[in-house]
């Protein structure tokens, strides 16, 4: 194994937000490489906007100039993965409180499953704690403006599915 250290940070994307994007470039601070997990279709939610395919390449693209992040899709349990992977370290961003309870419960069951996998918490900028892709979704939907909220191109996606407003236009 390298001497890399490795964190893996696993979601849904569904799509990847702005606030995800903080989490990946504050996590960049802390280890060589990080891989964004896309969960894929065992994991995936029935409401779905996106195909785990869509989403993997979007977020490919959103990160094609950072050679320290690579985006894949995974299937199974999270800690399989990263074992196989070489990561020991799981970044989540935590945004409220009420996130806390799922994530320390997802935590402390990982941890019971692979005992040599850390996880850690992080805080977003002040300006994304109430962002969430559900919530990009549905503002899309509605004929919102979401082009404060997610990376180019997966507003260009977003326009694409949901139409112009989308972005403003
Ligand atoms: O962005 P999300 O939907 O909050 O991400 C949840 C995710 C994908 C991290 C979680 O559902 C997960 O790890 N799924 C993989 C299957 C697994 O390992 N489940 C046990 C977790 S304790």
């Amino acid at each position: 194994m390298s001497d890399q250290r490795i964190a893996i940070y696993p979601g849904s994307f569904d799509p990847l937000t702005l606030g995800h994007d903080d989490i990946v470039r504050r996590s960049l601070r802390l280890v060589d490489r990080v891989l964004v997990a896309i969960a894929g279709t065992a994991t995936q939610m029935k409401d779905s906007t996106f195909s785990v395919d869509e989403r993997v390449q979007v977020t490919q693209e959103v990160y094609a100039d950072e050679p320290r992040v690579e985006v894949v899709p995974f299937e199974g349990l999270l800690v399989d993965f990263a074992r196989q992977r070489g990561a020991r370290l799981i970044v989540r961003g935590l945004r409220a409180v009420s996130d806390f309870e799922y994530e320390f419960q997802m935590a402390l069951m990982n941890r019971s499953l692979w005992p040599e996998i850390e996880v850690i918490f992080m805080a977003p900028a002040s300006s994304y704690t109430f962002l969430s892709s559900s919530l990009v979704r549905e503002v899309a939907h509605l004929g919102g403006d979401v082009s404060a909220f997610v990376p180019a191109p997966v507003l260009r996606e977003l326009v694409r599915v949901y139409g112009p407003a989308a972005s403003g236009a």
